[in-house]
């Protein structure tokens, strides 16, 4: 079991903290936020994860987790340092590695004896080797560190369970010594078998680039195929389904939606695109994702429109889920934000609802109406919008809404509805590529 000190207390860094301390090791979490490291100190979780809190105060009160704001002193006590800072998206698509760069200077101040500096944030292939050259430039000895690039595959809201158990860990150095360093370090996850993958530090980057653009590909893909199937009288669930039958292609991700959102998938693909271009190549699938993503987005609004015969103007309009998918107060590129953005340019009046994400977009949209639960949210409306598929949604009480709304249009844009309910309420309704009853 090591000694680790992980430097960004992000989704990434709290997460990735909290796990490694759930394998035994001890954790310090370290941010120049000295505000956010008092309050995780008393017991403020700054980001809602299922399970995390949990999984933190269990950790924090055995003494293996720790967080503080002197990240020198955390670095020199730690065996293995995790950069797990941000890498927003910069110019020309590029990841922005500012926070990376001030991380990696510190860290070769601060080299008092042989360290693990490992990377998990995602940065973009050749980030390694550059950082190796920036450290191996500010100090005397080489021998002081080796390099791994170890890439998270968390999920947003089920990021604890992704990390306890993860489908696969990836340990990308040229280090044997630091590879063994970091297999103790996730030791409690190969008892059984073993999910770890020993790579070089390009592999390990390329690796996290192109399961992300994989994923996002499927599901552009899927969208696209139920399109089709509504011009043509096909049911997009019963092929995703017959499709995902087969090992070859798997189950996973072939949900069609409004597009994906997040912050990964969408600044991941331009990261991909812009380091392709850069060395020359197109990559036209990549292009293609991305393309199919933006024309999704803008479909779902035409639906709207379409269901109210091309006249949003003074329509209310309950949008239901406001994070880019569920069991998150994420809202960075949700679909959510366009089609908002969407029915206030067409004069609609938007109330929104959702579970626990209404405070993240209030910092955008300050001018809508936000609501504490459903029924509030609908009442008099035209029509409702369902953008995220939070669980309270699949069970709505479709009388109640009758009763409450003005109008009788729902668009459901993750497919979550029974149709045989709503037609049999007199809706009228559209969706994602199914067939409608
Ligand atoms: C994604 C990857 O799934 C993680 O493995 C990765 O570690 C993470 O990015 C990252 O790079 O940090 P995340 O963005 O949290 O995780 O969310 P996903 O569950 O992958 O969903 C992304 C978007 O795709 C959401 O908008 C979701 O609604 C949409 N989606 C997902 C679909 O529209 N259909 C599907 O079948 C699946």
């Amino acid at each position: 079991m090591k000694n680790i000190t992980i430097i960004g207390t992000g989704y990434v860094g709290l997460v990735t903290g909290a796990g490694m301390s759930e394998f035994g090791n001890k954790v310090t979490c370290a941010d120049i936020d000295s505000k956010k490291i008092e309050g995780l100190n008393s017991g403020l979780i700054p980001i809602y994860e299922p399970g995390l809190e949990e999984v933190i105060k269990r950790n924090f009160e055995n003494n293996r987790l720790f967080f503080s704001s002197d990240i020198e002193a955390s670095i020199k006590k730690a065996e293995v340092v995790v950069i797990a800072v941000g890498t927003p998206q910069g110019e020309n698509g590029m990841a922005d590695l500012k926070f990376v760069d001030a991380v990696v200077d510190t860290i070769s101040r601060n080299l008092n004896n042989y360290k693990v500096v490992c990377t998990k944030s995602t940065v973009p292939i050749g980030t390694g080797k550059n950082i190796v050259k920036k450290i191996y430039n500010k100090i005397q000895d080489k021998e002081l560190f080796d390099y791994v690039s170890n890439p998270e595959f968390l999920r947003e809201g089920s990021a604890i369970k992704d990390f306890l158990w993860p489908d696969r860990v990836i340990i990308g150095t040229d280090s044997d010594k630091a590879y063994k360093v970091m297999c103790d370090i996730y030791r409690p996850l190969y008892i059984n078998k073993n999910p770890i993958a020993h790579t070089s530090v390009e592999t390990a980057e390329m690796i996290k680039y192109a399961s992300n653009s994989f994923l996002a590909l499927k599901i552009s893909y899927i969208n696209e195929i139920a399109n089709l199937c509504e011009l043509l009288g096909a049911d997009v669930h019963d092929v995703a389904n017959a499709m995902g039958q087969d090992g070859r292609i798997s189950d996973k991700f072939l949900h069609p939606g409004p597009g994906f959102g997040g912050s990964c998938f969408p600044k991941d693909l331009e990261a991909l695109l812009a380091v392709s271009k850069n060395n020359g190549l197109k990559m036209k699938t990549v292009k293609a994702a991305i393309i199919a993503n933006n024309n999704q987005k803008k479909r779902m609004t035409r639906k709207l429109l379409n269901l109210f015969d091309n006249d949003l103007n003074k329509r209310t309009i309950s949008v239901l889920g406001l994070a880019f998918k569920a069991n998150t107060d994420d809202i960075r590129e949700s679909a959510a934000i366009d089609m908002i953005k969407f029915i206030i340019d067409h004069g609609g009046v938007v109330n929104a609802y959702d579970p626990i994400a209404n405070n993240e977009m209030y910092k955008l949209f300050n001018d809508i109406h936000y609501y504490n639960n459903v029924y509030d949210s609908i009442k008099d409306a035209d029509g409702i919008v369902i953008m995220t598929e939070w669980n309270e949604f699949r069970s709505l009480d479709f009388k109640r809404i009758k009763k409450y709304m003005r109008g009788n249009i729902i668009l459901d844009t993750r497919n979550i509805l029974n149709m045989n309910q709503l037609s049999e309420f007199g809706f009228i309704y559209d969706n994602v590529g199914r067939i409608k009853k």
